[in-house]
Protein backbone atom coordinates (compact mmCIF):
# COMPACT_ATOMS: atom_id res chain seq x y z
CA UNK A 1 0.00 0.00 0.00
CA UNK A 2 1.31 3.47 -0.91
CA UNK A 3 0.05 6.29 1.56
CA UNK A 4 0.06 9.84 -0.08
CA UNK A 5 2.05 11.45 3.02
CA UNK A 6 1.98 15.02 0.69
CA UNK A 7 -2.04 14.98 1.01
CA UNK A 8 -3.77 16.84 4.28
CA UNK A 9 -4.83 13.26 4.95
CA UNK A 10 -2.15 11.10 5.02
CA UNK A 11 -4.38 8.71 6.13
CA UNK A 12 -5.77 7.52 3.15
CA UNK A 13 -4.06 5.86 0.09
CA UNK A 14 -3.44 7.42 -3.25
CA UNK A 15 -5.67 5.25 -5.14
CA UNK A 16 -8.71 4.79 -2.68
CA UNK A 17 -10.49 2.27 -5.16
CA UNK A 18 -8.01 -0.75 -5.45
CA UNK A 19 -7.26 -0.44 -1.89
CA UNK A 20 -11.11 -0.57 -0.81
CA UNK A 21 -11.55 -3.83 -3.18
CA UNK A 22 -7.80 -5.09 -1.56
CA UNK A 23 -9.46 -4.59 1.78
CA UNK A 24 -12.66 -6.09 0.92
CA UNK A 25 -10.82 -9.53 0.02
CA UNK A 26 -8.84 -9.47 3.05
CA UNK A 27 -11.43 -9.03 5.28
CA UNK A 28 -13.46 -11.40 3.36
CA UNK A 29 -16.20 -8.62 3.39
CA UNK A 30 -19.25 -7.74 0.69
CA UNK A 31 -20.08 -4.51 -0.14
CA UNK A 32 -23.60 -4.09 -0.50
CA UNK A 33 -25.00 -0.50 -1.86
CA UNK A 34 -28.37 1.58 -2.36
CA UNK A 35 -28.96 3.18 -5.31
CA UNK A 36 -29.09 6.80 -3.33
CA UNK A 37 -25.02 6.39 -3.14
CA UNK A 38 -22.32 7.95 -4.73
CA UNK A 39 -21.56 6.76 -8.03
CA UNK A 40 -18.44 5.67 -7.38
CA UNK A 41 -19.61 3.91 -4.62
CA UNK A 42 -22.00 2.08 -6.36
CA UNK A 43 -19.21 0.93 -8.97
CA UNK A 44 -17.31 -0.41 -6.27
CA UNK A 45 -20.17 -2.52 -4.41
CA UNK A 46 -20.54 -6.20 -4.97
CA UNK A 47 -24.43 -6.01 -5.12
CA UNK A 48 -26.34 -2.57 -5.89
CA UNK A 49 -30.42 -2.48 -5.46
CA UNK A 50 -33.62 -1.22 -3.38
CA UNK A 51 -34.78 -1.87 0.27
CA UNK A 52 -36.18 -4.70 -0.79
CA UNK A 53 -33.27 -6.78 -3.26
CA UNK A 54 -30.96 -5.56 -0.56
CA UNK A 55 -32.64 -7.49 2.40
CA UNK A 56 -32.99 -10.85 0.30
CA UNK A 57 -29.07 -10.42 -0.30
CA UNK A 58 -28.16 -9.60 2.76
CA UNK A 59 -30.05 -12.90 4.11
CA UNK A 60 -27.59 -14.63 1.81
CA UNK A 61 -24.13 -13.10 2.68
CA UNK A 62 -21.94 -16.09 3.30
CA UNK A 63 -18.62 -13.58 4.03
CA UNK A 64 -17.22 -12.65 7.42
CA UNK A 65 -18.43 -9.14 7.29
CA UNK A 66 -20.89 -6.96 5.17
CA UNK A 67 -20.03 -3.37 4.44
CA UNK A 68 -23.36 -1.51 4.06
CA UNK A 69 -23.46 1.84 1.79
CA UNK A 70 -27.17 2.89 2.60
CA UNK A 71 -28.79 4.08 5.96
CA UNK A 72 -29.00 2.77 9.29
CA UNK A 73 -31.95 1.11 8.98
CA UNK A 74 -30.88 -0.98 6.28
CA UNK A 75 -28.09 -2.24 7.77
CA UNK A 76 -29.68 -3.20 10.93
CA UNK A 77 -31.99 -5.16 9.03
CA UNK A 78 -29.04 -7.06 7.46
CA UNK A 79 -28.18 -7.80 10.94
CA UNK A 80 -30.95 -9.09 11.67
CA UNK A 81 -31.56 -11.02 9.05
CA UNK A 82 -27.85 -12.48 9.30
CA UNK A 83 -26.46 -11.58 12.98
CA UNK A 84 -23.81 -14.33 12.33
CA UNK A 85 -22.18 -11.75 9.90
CA UNK A 86 -20.26 -8.62 11.53
CA UNK A 87 -22.24 -5.22 9.92
CA UNK A 88 -20.40 -2.27 9.42
CA UNK A 89 -21.23 0.66 7.85
CA UNK A 90 -19.04 3.79 6.63
CA UNK A 91 -20.89 6.29 8.94
CA UNK A 92 -23.06 5.80 11.92
CA UNK A 93 -24.97 8.86 11.25
CA UNK A 94 -26.64 7.60 8.29
CA UNK A 95 -30.12 7.95 9.54
CA UNK A 96 -33.31 8.73 8.06
CA UNK A 97 -36.32 11.25 8.33
CA UNK A 98 -38.90 8.65 8.40
CA UNK A 99 -36.99 6.36 11.11
CA UNK A 100 -35.97 8.75 13.69
CA UNK A 101 -39.35 10.53 13.34
CA UNK A 102 -40.63 7.29 14.72
CA UNK A 103 -39.19 6.92 17.99
CA UNK A 104 -40.53 3.32 19.42
CA UNK A 105 -41.93 4.49 23.09
CA UNK A 106 -44.32 6.91 20.86
CA UNK A 107 -45.53 4.26 18.68
CA UNK A 108 -45.92 1.63 21.05
CA UNK A 109 -48.41 4.77 22.35
CA UNK A 110 -49.87 4.74 19.02
CA UNK A 111 -50.40 0.80 19.03
CA UNK A 112 -51.99 1.52 22.49
CA UNK A 113 -54.52 4.00 21.08
CA UNK A 114 -55.79 1.78 18.69
CA UNK A 115 -56.18 -2.19 20.15
CA UNK A 116 -56.83 -4.67 18.11
CA UNK A 117 -55.63 -3.11 14.58
CA UNK A 118 -52.97 -5.06 12.75
CA UNK A 119 -49.66 -3.24 12.07
CA UNK A 120 -48.13 -2.52 8.37
CA UNK A 121 -44.90 -1.01 9.00
CA UNK A 122 -42.57 0.29 6.17
CA UNK A 123 -38.71 -0.90 6.69
CA UNK A 124 -37.63 2.50 6.63
CA UNK A 125 -38.05 2.30 10.62
CA UNK A 126 -35.91 1.44 13.79
CA UNK A 127 -35.13 -2.75 15.08
CA UNK A 128 -37.78 -1.43 17.62
CA UNK A 129 -40.63 -0.50 15.81
CA UNK A 130 -39.79 -3.50 13.52
CA UNK A 131 -40.60 -5.46 16.44
CA UNK A 132 -44.01 -3.95 17.34
CA UNK A 133 -45.08 -5.29 13.80
CA UNK A 134 -46.72 -7.62 11.90
CA UNK A 135 -45.53 -7.53 8.94
CA UNK A 136 -43.27 -4.81 7.00
CA UNK A 137 -43.23 -3.97 3.65
CA UNK A 138 -40.97 -1.85 1.54
CA UNK A 139 -41.84 0.42 -1.99
CA UNK A 140 -41.46 -2.33 -3.92
CA UNK A 141 -44.20 -4.81 -2.14
CA UNK A 142 -46.11 -2.48 -0.24
CA UNK A 143 -49.37 -3.06 -1.82
CA UNK A 144 -49.46 -6.52 -1.80
CA UNK A 145 -48.21 -6.93 2.02
CA UNK A 146 -51.35 -4.62 2.77
CA UNK A 147 -53.91 -6.62 0.95
CA UNK A 148 -52.44 -9.41 3.73
CA UNK A 149 -54.71 -7.13 5.82
CA UNK A 150 -58.12 -7.19 3.95
CA UNK A 151 -60.87 -6.35 6.13
CA UNK A 152 -59.05 -6.11 9.06
CA UNK A 153 -57.71 -2.61 11.35
CA UNK A 154 -55.17 -1.58 10.06
CA UNK A 155 -52.24 0.94 11.30
CA UNK A 156 -49.35 1.59 8.29
CA UNK A 157 -46.42 3.75 9.59
CA UNK A 158 -44.01 5.95 9.67
CA UNK A 159 -44.75 7.23 5.99
CA UNK A 160 -47.85 9.33 5.73
CA UNK A 161 -47.78 9.78 1.79
CA UNK A 162 -47.18 5.83 1.02
CA UNK A 163 -49.84 5.20 3.34
CA UNK A 164 -52.20 7.49 1.02
CA UNK A 165 -51.23 5.60 -2.16
CA UNK A 166 -51.43 2.28 -0.76
CA UNK A 167 -55.03 3.47 0.21
CA UNK A 168 -55.86 4.95 -2.91
CA UNK A 169 -54.54 1.18 -4.46
CA UNK A 170 -56.69 -0.12 -2.21
CA UNK A 171 -59.73 1.55 -2.10
CA UNK A 172 -59.32 1.86 1.66
CA UNK A 173 -60.32 4.81 3.48
CA UNK A 174 -60.14 3.67 7.19
CA UNK A 175 -56.13 3.15 7.49
CA UNK A 176 -54.60 4.61 10.50
CA UNK A 177 -51.45 6.57 9.66
CA UNK A 178 -48.34 7.69 11.36
CA UNK A 179 -47.62 10.83 10.09
CA UNK A 180 -44.27 10.53 9.16
CA UNK A 181 -42.26 11.66 5.88
CA UNK A 182 -39.05 11.57 3.60
CA UNK A 183 -37.31 15.09 3.29
CA UNK A 184 -36.17 14.49 0.20
CA UNK A 185 -38.80 12.91 -1.57
CA UNK A 186 -41.82 15.70 0.49
CA UNK A 187 -39.41 18.74 -1.58
CA UNK A 188 -40.67 17.76 -4.90
CA UNK A 189 -42.85 20.72 -5.88
CA UNK A 190 -46.61 20.13 -7.75
CA UNK A 191 -46.53 23.34 -8.83
CA UNK A 192 -43.45 23.17 -10.79
CA UNK A 193 -43.95 19.70 -11.77
CA UNK A 194 -47.35 21.16 -13.42
CA UNK A 195 -45.65 24.06 -15.24
CA UNK A 196 -42.54 21.66 -16.63
CA UNK A 197 -44.75 18.85 -17.78
CA UNK A 198 -46.17 21.67 -20.09
CA UNK A 199 -43.24 22.53 -21.41
CA UNK A 200 -42.40 19.20 -22.04
CA UNK A 201 -45.53 17.28 -23.24
CA UNK A 202 -43.69 13.85 -24.53
CA UNK A 203 -42.48 13.49 -21.15
CA UNK A 204 -43.56 10.37 -18.83
CA UNK A 205 -43.25 11.03 -14.94
CA UNK A 206 -41.92 8.55 -12.74
CA UNK A 207 -42.09 8.86 -9.24
CA UNK A 208 -41.64 7.08 -5.74
CA UNK A 209 -44.81 6.73 -3.79
CA UNK A 210 -42.79 8.95 -0.68
CA UNK A 211 -43.29 11.64 -3.07
CA UNK A 212 -46.16 14.23 -2.02
CA UNK A 213 -49.90 13.16 -3.34
CA UNK A 214 -49.69 16.29 -5.70
CA UNK A 215 -46.49 14.99 -7.20
CA UNK A 216 -47.98 11.15 -7.51
CA UNK A 217 -50.89 12.84 -8.76
CA UNK A 218 -49.22 13.73 -11.83
CA UNK A 219 -47.06 10.73 -12.62
CA UNK A 220 -47.65 8.14 -15.13
CA UNK A 221 -46.11 5.29 -13.27
CA UNK A 222 -45.17 5.11 -9.44
CA UNK A 223 -42.90 2.64 -7.93
CA UNK A 224 -39.80 2.25 -5.98
CA UNK A 225 -35.70 3.10 -7.06
CA UNK A 226 -35.69 -0.70 -8.87
CA UNK A 227 -39.09 -0.22 -10.51
CA UNK A 228 -38.26 3.10 -11.66
CA UNK A 229 -34.80 2.14 -13.04
CA UNK A 230 -36.51 -0.88 -15.07
CA UNK A 231 -39.60 1.17 -16.42
CA UNK A 232 -37.02 4.28 -17.93
CA UNK A 233 -35.46 1.75 -19.70
CA UNK A 234 -38.48 0.05 -20.75
CA UNK A 235 -40.80 3.11 -21.36
CA UNK A 236 -41.40 4.01 -24.76
CA UNK A 237 -40.83 7.81 -24.24
CA UNK A 238 -37.67 10.05 -24.97
CA UNK A 239 -37.35 12.26 -22.10
CA UNK A 240 -38.12 11.38 -18.90
CA UNK A 241 -38.62 13.39 -15.75
CA UNK A 242 -38.42 11.52 -12.34
CA UNK A 243 -39.06 12.17 -9.07
CA UNK A 244 -36.92 10.73 -6.77
CA UNK A 245 -33.19 10.86 -4.77
CA UNK A 246 -30.70 11.61 -7.93
CA UNK A 247 -28.47 8.63 -7.00
CA UNK A 248 -31.11 6.43 -9.78
CA UNK A 249 -29.67 8.54 -12.44
CA UNK A 250 -26.56 6.65 -12.40
CA UNK A 251 -28.10 3.22 -12.69
CA UNK A 252 -30.81 4.32 -15.02
CA UNK A 253 -27.72 5.53 -17.72
CA UNK A 254 -25.88 2.64 -17.05
CA UNK A 255 -28.84 0.48 -17.51
CA UNK A 256 -29.73 2.57 -20.80
CA UNK A 257 -26.10 2.28 -22.52
CA UNK A 258 -26.44 -1.35 -21.93
CA UNK A 259 -29.69 -1.37 -23.77
CA UNK A 260 -28.29 0.69 -26.71
CA UNK A 261 -30.77 3.48 -25.74
CA UNK A 262 -30.66 7.08 -25.03
CA UNK A 263 -33.13 9.52 -22.97
CA UNK A 264 -33.15 12.96 -22.20
CA UNK A 265 -33.57 12.42 -18.15
CA UNK A 266 -34.90 15.23 -15.70
CA UNK A 267 -35.12 15.56 -12.34
CA UNK A 268 -38.19 16.79 -11.05
CA UNK A 269 -38.36 20.48 -9.98
CA UNK A 270 -37.73 20.83 -5.84
CA UNK A 271 -39.65 23.79 -4.19
CA UNK A 272 -35.86 25.49 -3.53
CA UNK A 273 -33.95 25.45 -6.55
CA UNK A 274 -30.79 26.67 -4.81
CA UNK A 275 -30.56 23.58 -2.87
CA UNK A 276 -29.74 19.81 -3.81
CA UNK A 277 -31.97 18.57 -1.91
CA UNK A 278 -33.29 16.15 -4.30
CA UNK A 279 -29.84 14.22 -2.89
CA UNK A 280 -30.83 12.17 0.77
CA UNK A 281 -28.11 14.39 2.92
CA UNK A 282 -28.02 10.88 5.05
CA UNK A 283 -27.17 8.37 2.18
CA UNK A 284 -24.50 10.87 0.98
CA UNK A 285 -22.64 10.83 4.68
CA UNK A 286 -21.20 7.67 2.89
CA UNK A 287 -18.00 8.70 1.29
CA UNK A 288 -15.05 6.58 -0.25
CA UNK A 289 -12.97 7.88 2.69
CA UNK A 290 -15.29 6.50 5.37
CA UNK A 291 -15.64 3.38 3.16
CA UNK A 292 -12.41 2.80 3.40
CA UNK A 293 -11.49 3.53 6.87
CA UNK A 294 -14.64 1.06 7.77
CA UNK A 295 -13.18 -1.65 5.71
CA UNK A 296 -9.57 -1.03 7.50
CA UNK A 297 -10.87 -0.63 10.91
CA UNK A 298 -13.98 -2.92 10.60
CA UNK A 299 -16.08 -0.07 12.59
CA UNK A 300 -18.67 1.32 13.13
CA UNK A 301 -20.29 -2.19 13.71
CA UNK A 302 -24.02 -1.73 13.74
CA UNK A 303 -25.63 -4.36 16.23
CA UNK A 304 -29.32 -5.32 17.82
CA UNK A 305 -29.85 -6.81 20.80
CA UNK A 306 -30.87 -10.26 21.02
CA UNK A 307 -34.37 -9.79 22.02
CA UNK A 308 -35.61 -6.91 19.45
CA UNK A 309 -33.54 -9.11 16.87
CA UNK A 310 -36.04 -12.20 17.23
CA UNK A 311 -38.54 -10.02 17.50
CA UNK A 312 -37.99 -7.73 14.62
CA UNK A 313 -37.12 -10.92 12.40
CA UNK A 314 -39.94 -12.30 12.27
CA UNK A 315 -42.11 -9.76 10.31
CA UNK A 316 -39.24 -9.50 8.28
CA UNK A 317 -39.14 -12.85 7.13
CA UNK A 318 -43.15 -12.97 6.70
CA UNK A 319 -42.42 -10.34 3.99
CA UNK A 320 -39.78 -12.13 2.64
CA UNK A 321 -41.69 -15.54 2.53
CA UNK A 322 -44.68 -13.09 0.76
CA UNK A 323 -42.26 -11.56 -1.59
CA UNK A 324 -41.29 -14.75 -3.09
CA UNK A 325 -37.47 -15.81 -4.21
CA UNK A 326 -34.75 -13.41 -5.02
P1 LIG B 1 -36.63 1.81 -2.07
O1 LIG B 1 -37.50 0.85 -1.31
O2 LIG B 1 -37.23 2.15 -3.38
O3 LIG B 1 -35.25 1.29 -2.14
O4 LIG B 1 -36.60 3.19 -1.29
C1 LIG B 1 -35.91 3.34 -0.09
C2 LIG B 1 -35.89 4.71 0.34
O5 LIG B 1 -35.28 5.05 1.32
C3 LIG B 1 -36.65 5.67 -0.41
O6 LIG B 1 -36.41 6.93 0.04
FE1 LIG C 1 -34.99 8.16 4.41
FE2 LIG C 1 -35.89 9.77 2.53
FE3 LIG C 1 -33.28 9.35 2.75
FE4 LIG C 1 -34.91 7.41 1.84
S1 LIG C 1 -34.47 9.35 0.87
S2 LIG C 1 -33.29 7.20 3.36
S3 LIG C 1 -36.74 7.78 3.09
S4 LIG C 1 -34.62 10.36 4.27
Amino acid sequence: MTVNLESPEALFPRDLEAEILRLKEERSAVLLAHYYQEDEVQELADFVGDSLALAQHAKNVERDVIVFCGVHFMAETAKILNPERRVVVPDLDAGCSLADGCPPDAFQQFKDEHPGAKVLTYINCSAEVKALSDLICTSSNAVAMAQEFQGEPLILAPDRHLARWIAQQLGRDDLIVWPGSCIVHEQFSARELSKLRVRRRDAEVLAHPECDAAVLEQADFIGSTSKIIARSVESSADTLIIATEDGVFHQIEKQLARAGKRKELLQAPGMDESCACNRCPYMRLNTLEKLYLCLRDLEPEVTVPEPIRLRALQPIERMLALSGPV
